[in-house]
Formats: structure tokens, sequence, C-alpha cells
């Protein structure tokens, strides 16, 4: 460690895409960054709020290396000795299939200070920025939030219990597993529930596709979505000013796409 630093490592939570979706915690904690570690989800706008920093691409980018956790652990330590104060900036939030509480149990092992600036989750931004609500009085309870694909590449056992509440599900990581997802709502007659698909959701690349659990798969081929993107099944994807006009004519004609 170089004299005169003291190691500390704040992990940021970016938000969902949109850049102003950070929070003003997380902005001032980045202005006061030595290095900033980030991964490929965040958006690049958010490094201009720390122009002095180092800034450390730590993410998967086609064609080039891509770190493991324990390369990104390991960085994060040696740069928190060889900078003092390191952020580490995670998309949407850190603790939400983030790995962050890896990360910080990583760090702490070395005695270093941490610190976590929670961020705004996808899981409830992306629906919100085309006017899903999650829950709504009357419509849904509850809404469950679940991975698609498990550290074992598998479907989580989760969605087999979500598709017999009547709960939202709101599904992260879920494209590669779409067939299985509307095969196991079909078992449970969830056939007609209204499902949206939001693909890079709040930034300027955004896709969505309609439909019921019964016609997505068409939607997804037709509108060719694909990762990132969020899953919601649910009564409550009609609710949505800005989609239900798709719900309103999906009786009278038969849609496949927005
Ligand atoms: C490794 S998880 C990280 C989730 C993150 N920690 C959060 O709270 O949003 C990555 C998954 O989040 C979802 N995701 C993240 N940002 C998204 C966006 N802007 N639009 C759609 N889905 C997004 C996708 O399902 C993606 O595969």
């Amino acid at each position: 460690m170089k004299p005169n630093i003291k190691p500390k490592v704040t992990l940021i939570g970016a938000g969902p895409g949109d850049p102003d979706l950070i929070t003003i915690k997380g902005a001032k904690a980045l202005a006061n960054a030595n290095v900033v570690l980030y991964d490929a989800l965040i958006n690049r706008e958010l490094l201009n709020y720390a122009p002095n920093a180092t800034h450390i691409f730590v993410g998967k980018r086609k064609g080039m290396h891509s770190f493991s956790q324990d390369e990104i652990n390991e960085l994060i330590v040696s740069s928190a000795f060889e900078f003092g104060n390191a952020v580490r900036l995670k998309g949407g939030d850190p603790f939400i299939f983030g790995r962050g509480s890896e990360e910080i149990d990583h760090i702490e092992s070395f005695g270093i200070e941490t610190e976590v600036i929670s961020g705004i989750s996808s899981a409830m931004a992306v629906p919100a920025s085309v006017g899903i609500p999650l829950t709504r009085r009357g419509i849904s309870e509850s809404f469950w939030v679940i991975t698609g694909t498990t550290s074992e590449r598998k479907l989580s056992k989760d969605v087999y219990l979500a598709a017999q509440s009547t709960a939202t599900v709101v599904i992260l990581m879920g494209m590669s597993k779409l067939s299985e997802i509307v095969s196991i709502f079909k078992k449970f007659n969830k056939n007609e529930v209204p499902t949206a698909i939001i693909q890079n959701g709040t930034t300027k690349s955004e896709k969505i596709g309609l439909g019921t659990i019964n016609t997505i798969e068409e939607v997804v081929t037709k509108k060719k979505l694909a990762s990132p993107a969020i899953i919601v099944i649910g009564e409550v994807v009609k609710e949505s000013a800005k989609l239900s006009s798709f719900y309103e004519n999906i009786h009278s004609e038969r849609f496949i796409s927005k």
C-alpha cells in the first residue's frame, strides 16, 4: 500500500440505464472517487461524474477478455490499495442479482472499509418506465422478482411457485429460458395472462414486445427481442396507460405485436 493511502470501496447502484436514474448519493460518491470499476450494463455517461478518476471496465464485451468474478474481486482490492477511494459501479441495484454482497465479503476480508449505495433496480424501474404498475389495488397484491438463470444455468424453481400465484411475476435474465417459462405458465392455465418484454429499458435503444403467455414467443421472434430484457407477466401489464390500447384490441383481433 502506498503511504497516505486509505483504501475504501463504495459499491454504487447505477440504476437501470437512464443516467438520470442514479441516486444523488451515488453521483456524489462518484465525484469523490479515485478509481471507478464499472460493468457492461451501466450507462457510460455516469463516468462523467468522476472526471478525475481512473476508469476500469470489468464487464463482458463481445470479442474481448471477460473478467471472472475472482479476477474482479482481486482487481477491486488491488485498486483500493493503489488509489484509495475506489468505486465499484454496478447496474441497477448491486444487491439484486448483482453479486454485490459477494464482492463486499471479499473486500472486507482484507480489512478494507466498505459502503453500499443502493440503486434503482431494473426490476421495478423498467416496468414503471412503460407505465406498468407492479401492484395495483384489486388487481395485484404482490410481485415476485425471479432470476431466469440460476448459478447452475437453470431456470429458478421459484417460477413454478410464482406461476401458481396471483402475483405479478418479473423475470430477469430469462430470455434464454422463455420457452420453459411459457410452458410452466401454460401448465397452470395462464395462457391468456398479459405479458410484456422490455429490452434495454429506460434507454434510447428500448424495445417492447407485448402479448399474452400464448403469443409472447412469436412476438419475441418477430421483434427480434434479446437480452438484456425484463419479462413481466400479470394482469397489471394491461393497466399501463401507454400499453392498454394493445390489450383492448386483442379481443377483437389477434395481434402478435404492438
Ligand atoms: C445480472 S442482472 C443485474 C440486475 C441489476 N442488479 C438490477 O438491479 O437491475 C442483469 C439482468 O437485469 C435485467 N436488466 C438490467 N438492466 C436492464 C434494462 N435496462 N432493461 C431490461 N432489462 C434489464 C436483464 O434481465 C439483465 O439480464
